[in-house]
Formats: structure tokens, C-alpha cells, sequence
């Protein structure tokens, strides 16, 4: 496997091995509930492409769906958020790799290629990173696809956007939007993560700061709570006024991005788009303002634009650059302004993505079992409600049921004869 592979250096597996081990023993969906599921058969060599932020995590889902007779190849979502020692041990398991750390993007874009070239039927992929560069590049092999089960907010919006232009060959599952993944994952995954791994990089506190969260979304919410029960300030910049109103109602300042930048000590963008934080917007902030994403596109902080504004630029510490503007004035940016919590930190906590995984994989084996329609599907509530109902039996919680008797008539409301 070692040869079709490309990776950093295969000595770093036995951390890397510790690392997916870690990740095994919290993880007793993927581990218990998912297994049990692909168990049937309906993976059994397959050709399975996970394009999911490399690291320890997604390494046991690889080798869980390989256990199930699927013939895994594998790559990172992002040029800037793959492990080395994880890609390391995949490789001594079995399993094909493509992908470095910052490998920069034209290496990127070459170990997505190679991923399309083994001519995977189905796709797991973050951000429909792999979908859309085999619509655009590899199109006989597109033609081929069996299934896509996209894991975010961005890739759902592009699936969708493929479909709507019938040029999508295969069902999709919209992962992320299955309750067991959003509720979870952007919110408390992704909140904690990013909140986490800013403070880590900048070795800053958190109490007494502003933090300005652009987007208040399933993201941006988990954020601004985050920032709130480390005794910060969320100031929330919205365009949408119901989610503004959310804001507001759940105690968070909101108002217009130009009054929250001037003061802010940190700025979060978790907007899902591209430049949401523009060149026009560099100079309102104070002196020494730290910029991080946490959307999926390393372009949310237009960091081109920030790049030519600068009079000069240098790293101050690992993970943090400095920009440095007219007027003595100069801000930072985590993680080259990809995904803070994944490029610049560990990604979620395993305990949520147990939970994205399996869903995750339960699309995967429902797209491989032929049973979902043509076009971006939502997974089966009834399949949600049994990953929630595995998670809280790992809790030893049960739920009760819904009685016959809540349930009002509506003839006797109606009045009616019968
Ligand atoms: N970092 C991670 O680990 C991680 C995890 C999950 C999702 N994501 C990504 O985070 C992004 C947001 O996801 P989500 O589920 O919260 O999406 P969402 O659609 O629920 O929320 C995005 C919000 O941003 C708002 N918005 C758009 N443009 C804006 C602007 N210019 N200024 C202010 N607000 C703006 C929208 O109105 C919306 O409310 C997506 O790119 C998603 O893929 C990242």
C-alpha cells in the first residue's frame, strides 16, 4: 500500500497508531452501532473514498468501513489539516493514503486526483471537496459514482447545487443535515473546538474579551455560547434578522460588523461563504485584533486581500501570522485562515464526531444497499432517532413513549356527530 501512497513518512505510525486507538475507545457508535450495521455485507469491496480532515478520528472510520470488506482510499478535505502520523498508521493498516500536512494546494489537488484515479463508487466527502473535482475533471469516472454522503453545511449547498443543475450522476445524503450531525457536531463540536483551539494557539484568556462571531447559524452559535461560558462577550454580526433576533434573545450583543470590529479583540467568521471578511473591513480593526475561521473555505477571511494591504508580514509563534497595516497597526491570523479548530488544533471531541461518523457511515451503507432516490437526500428520521437512541444507551439513558392517550380527538374539538 506503502507504494501507491503518498504520505510524509511511514516512521510516524506508531503515535499515529496510539492516536486512532484514542479515538477507538470513545467512539462506541462507529465502534459498536456502525459495525453492527455494515456487518451485512452491502460494503463488501466496495470502492470507498473518504475526503474527510485527516486526522485520528476520521482514521477509525476508515479503518471501520475497511472492515467491512470496503476497499478505502483516502484523503484530506484540506491542504492544511492533515496528520502526518495518522496518515502514517493508515498506511501500515492497509489502507491507501494521499495526503501531507500544509502540503499547499497544487500537492492538494494531486492527491485528490489520485483518489478520483482508483475510481471510487462511493464518495464519504467533506465539503463535496472530491465530487466537484471529478464533475470537473474526471468526468467517465464521475459518470460511475454509486453515492455521495456530504459531512457539511458547504458541501450539502454544492451537492445541491449540482443537482439542481442535473449534473449529479449518483444519490447524495446530506449528512450534515441529518439531526444527529448538525445539532451536534456544528454546534457543540465545532463551538468548543474553535473556542479551544484560539486560545491554545494565542495562549490567551478568554475572560473580559469581545469576540465578534460572523454568522450565527448551528455554528456560530455553538461559537458565541462557547465565548459566553468563558466569561467573553459575543458580539454577533448576522445578515439574516431572524438568527440576529436568536442572537439577541439568546444575550449576545448584535449589531452591524462595523461596530463590533473596532472593538474586538477576536474575530470568528462561520458564515459558510467566501470573503465574508473583506478588504474593506481590515481597517476597522484595533491594533493587534486576532482573525480566525471556522467555516469550511479557507477563503472566509480574504487573506489575499489582507496580504496586499500589509506592509510586511511574519509568523510570531506556530500557528500565528502577523499582518502588518499603515498607521503602526497590525493583526493576526490563526492557522493561515483555514479551519481553526481542524488545521490549528485537534478538530472536534471524539464523543461528537462518534456521532457525525455514524452517520456518516450509515449513509455510506445505505448508499451502497441502493436504497436511497436519485438527488441530495436527507437521511431517514427513523435512522437519526436509533443513532440518538445508541448514543444515549451508551449513556445508560432510555426514553420513554409517547402515550395513546395524549393524543386529543379531534371530533370531540370539531364537535362533530360521529
Ligand atoms: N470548523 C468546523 O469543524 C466546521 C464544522 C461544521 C460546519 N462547518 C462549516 O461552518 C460554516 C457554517 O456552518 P453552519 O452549519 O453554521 O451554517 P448555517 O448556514 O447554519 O449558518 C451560516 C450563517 O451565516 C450567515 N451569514 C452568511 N453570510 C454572512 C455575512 N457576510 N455576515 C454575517 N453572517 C452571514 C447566514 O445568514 C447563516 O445564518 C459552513 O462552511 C460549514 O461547512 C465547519
Amino acid at each position: 500500500m506503502l507504494n501507491r501512497s503518498r504520505i510524509t513518512d511511514i516512521e510516524l505510525a506508531p503515535a499515529g497508531h496510539l492516536a486512532i486507538d484514542w479515538a477507538r475507545r470513545h467512539s462506541p457508535l462507529v465502534n459498536g452501532f456502525l459495525r453492527e450495521r455494515l456487518s451485512d455485507g452491502a460494503l463488501n469491496g466496495k470502492r470507498v473514498a473518504v475526503v474527510v480532515h485527516l486526522e485520528a478520528k476520521t482514521a477509525f472510520l476508515a479503518t471501520v468501513l475497511a472492515d467491512a470488506g470496503a476497499q478505502v482510499v483516502v484523503a484530506g478535505s484540506n491542504p492544511h489539516s492533515t496528520r502526518d502520523e495518522i496518515a502514517a498508521a493508515l498506511v501500515e493498516q492497509g489502507i491507501e493514503v494521499h495526503s501531507t500536512r500544509d502540503s499547499g494546494y497544487e500537492a492538494w489537488e494531486k492527491d485528490l486526483a489520485s483518489v478520483a484515479a482508483s475510481g471510487p463508487e462511493l464518495i464519504v466527502d467533506d465539503g463535496a471537496e472530491l465530487t466537484l473535482r471529478m464533475a470537473r475533471q474526471d468526468p467517465e469516472k464521475f459518470a460511475l459514482l454509486k453515492g455521495v454522503t456530504e459531512q457539511t453545511t458547504t458541501g450539502v449547498a454544492r451537492l445541491t447545487e449540482l443537482s439542481n443543475r442535473n449534473m449529479l450522476p449518483c444519490p447524495a445524503l446530506a449528512a450534515n443535515d441529518a439531526a444527529c450531525k448538525h445539532l451536534f457536531d456544528n454546534k457543540y463540536g465545532t463551538g468548543q473546538s474553535t473556542v479551544q483551539a484560539m486560545l491554545n494557539l494565542t495562549n490567551m484568556l478568554m475572560a473580559g474579551k469581545l469576540v465578534v462571531v460572523l454568522g450565527y447559524g448551528w455554528v456560530g452559535r455553538g461559537i458565541a455560547a462557547n465565548v459566553r461560558a468563558l466569561g467573553g462577550t459575543a458580539f454577533v454580526a448576522e445578515v439574516d434578522p431572524v438568527k440576529a433576533l436568536e442572537a439577541f434573545m439568546d444575550g449576545h450583543q448584535v449589531g452591524e460588523l462595523s461596530i463590533g470590529l473596532p472593538k474586538a479583540d477576536f474575530v470568528i467568521t462561520a458564515t459558510g461563504g467566501v470573503r465574508a471578511l473583506a478588504r474593506k473591513h481590515f481597517s476597522e480593526l484595533k491594533n493587534g485584533a486576532i482573525l480566525a475561521n471556522a467555516g469550511h473555505h479557507d477563503l472566509e477571511i480574504d487573506i489575499e486581500a489582507l496580504a496586499d494591504e500589509a506592509e510586511s508580514f511574519r509568523n510570531v509563534r506556530e500557528g500565528i501570522d502577523q499582518y502588518s497595516l499603515n498607521n503602526s497597526r497590525s493583526v493576526m491570523v490563526l492557522a493561515n485562515g483555514a479551519l481553526v479548530n481542524i488545521a490549528g488544533g485537534f478538530g472536534h471531541p471524539i464523543e461528537i464526531m462518534d456521532l457525525s461518523f455514524a452517520v456518516q457511515g450509515v449513509g455510506c451503507h445505505e448508499l451502497a444497499r441502493g436504497v436511497i432516490p436519485e438527488g441530495v437526500n436527507v437521511i431517514d428520521p427513523a435512522i437519526d432517532a436509533e443513532i440518538a437512541e445508541a448514543k444515549l444507551k451508551f449513556h445508560g439513558i432510555s426514553v420513554g413513549k409517547r402515550m395513546d392517550s395524549q393524543t386529543d380527538n379531534i371530533d370531540d374539538l370539531l364537535g362533530s356527530e360521529e
